[in-house]
């Protein structure tokens, strides 16, 4: 069984604590886009795990994470990743493996990301990563990956290539200081050297992995509103978050996939700039934000909250063939009087029903909205569906209906245990 989880709103949605519990039931768990931009959350035990490129499943021992070749590395950022767990006691040396195919971060990247954000009119609210300029590398064909970095013979020479000619992007056309080359060729050396026991070739290491049975899940990071083909462009990341990035950044045929699971928040978030049909006002936004603990994982910013759009998650179905979704936070609604649920957006006398490609139409768009009683109790102790407050359930049944899914999880806490499954997943059957 190969198991793809993605994000099905604007990133967040809790897919590091879905991943945390369906890894019981996997082998090999694999990132297949983004970078460090992601963080991914798993509580276990009191304490908080915050994951950016090392899969999150990695937590459970005996389990085998690949960072695959559609994936940005910062090196150093990831080095310190594993430093950091073993540092808490999690030892994933021998749990890492890095596809070969995979971009790497550098500096310049970097400064380039934020040099470019500070001379945009339209800010983006990148996270400053470096992802989208190395992206561009990729796509422009001078990108270095991971092969390059550890070939002690190429590499000295790509390197220098791309250092001139950042240097005089930086200089020219941003007044940025230019990086040394002899610096960056030692500091990625050294990195080589520490990453190279990683390293393999990721779509053959996951063919070999099918071969012998073994189960995969494949982690997205970002949510489908952010994907670069089919989010709200140009306020998305570089890379595509949505289910099909699977098949191309992992290198697995779309064949080899059994089924797709999509996280949503029981709400919506979203951090960074760009549109949110159904943003709180002020009070509304500062009561989620407290509740739900809503402040970016990787970056710290305040995330903006907003009502559950069904617009947003049945467009999320549908680009990525969601089988069954996980509802994610319910909790944080649990003292809502009346609860909406947008389903569709107005502009002017048209109501529209489908996820508009124009952003600057879904910018000025007014939600059209369908309220919900609240249920007014605590929903953190619940281990079944039929536990969940009356009002609850509907709610949970409307999201199903708007979405033409079934729902497979549903998570009211941040706690590993705070999370029951409904009907059986594996089928995909409701309850
Ligand atoms: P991801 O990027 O999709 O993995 O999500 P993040 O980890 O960035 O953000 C989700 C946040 O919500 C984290 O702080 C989680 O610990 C927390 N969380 C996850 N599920 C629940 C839930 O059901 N209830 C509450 N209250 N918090 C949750
Ligand atoms: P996870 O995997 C939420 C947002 C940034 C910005 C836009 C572009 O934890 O869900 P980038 O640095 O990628 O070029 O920024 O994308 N963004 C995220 N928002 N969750 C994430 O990851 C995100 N990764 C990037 O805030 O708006
Ligand atoms: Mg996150």
């Amino acid at each position: 069984m190969n198991v793809i989880v993605v994000g099905a709103q604007w990133g967040d949605e809790g897919k590091g604590k879905i991943i945390d519990v369906l890894t019981e039931e996997a082998d090999i768990l694999v990132r297949y886009q983004g970078g460090n931009n992601a963080g991914h959350t798993v509580v276990a035990d009191g304490q908080e795990f915050i994951f950016h490129l090392i899969p999150s499943g990695l937590l459970h021992p005996g389990k085998v994470g690949l960072i695959g070749h559609g994936v940005v590395v910062d090196p150093e950022a990831l080095l310190e990743e594993m430093q950091r767990l073993k540092g808490r006691g999690i030892d994933v040396r021998q749990a890492v493996k890095l596809g070969d195919g995979a971009h790497v971060i550098f500096p310049y990247h970097k400064r380039l990301d934020v040099a470019q954000e500070a001379a945009r009119t339209g800010r983006l609210g990148t996270t400053g990563r470096g992802i989208g300029p190395c992206y561009v590398d990729k796509v422009a064909r001078c990108g270095i990956r991971i092969a390059d970095l550890c070939d002690r013979q190429s590499f000295p020479e790509r390197l220098r290539r791309n250092v001139e000619e950042k240097n005089r992007l930086l200089q020219l056309v941003y007044g940025e200081s230019p990086f040394s080359y002899q610096e960056l060729l030692e500091r990625y050396q050294a990195y080589a050297e520490q990453l190279a026991p990683h390293v393999v070739n990721g779509p053959r290491f996951l063919r070999a992995a099918m071969a012998a049975g073994k189960r995969i899940l494949f982690e997205g990071a970002q949510g489908t509103m952010l994907d670069l083909d089919h989010g709200t462009y140009p306020y998305v990341t570089s890379s595509n978050a949505t289910a099909g990035g699977a098949c191309t950044g992992a290198g697995v045929p779309p064949t080899a996939i059994d089924r797709v699971i999509g996280v949503v928040k029981a709400y919506t978030t979203r951090v960074g700039e760009g549109p949110l049909p159904t943003e709180f006002p002020p009070q509304l936004m500062e009561r989620f934000r407290a509740r739900g603990r809503e402040f970016g994982a990787t970056t710290g910013r305040p995330r903006r909250c907003g009502w559950f759009d069904a617009v947003v998650a049945r467009h999320a179905v549908l680009i990525n063939g969601c089988d069954v979704i996980a509802v994610t936070k319910l909790d944080v609604l649990d003292d809502v009087e009346t609860i909406q649920i947008c389903v569709g957006y107005r502009d002017g006398e048209r109501v529209i029903e489908e996820f508009p490609s124009d952003t600057a139409l879904l910018a000025r768009c007014e939600p059209v909205y369908e309220s919900l009683p609240g249920w007014r109790s605590d929903t953190g102790a619940a281990e079944r569906f039929e536990e969940l407050p009356p009002a609850a359930q509907r709610y949970l049944k409307r999201l199903e209906a708007l979405l033409g899914v079934p729902i497979c999880l549903i998570s009211t806490g941040s706690q590993r245990e705070q999370v029951f499954r409904v009907g059986s997943w594996l089928t995909g059957a409701s309850a």
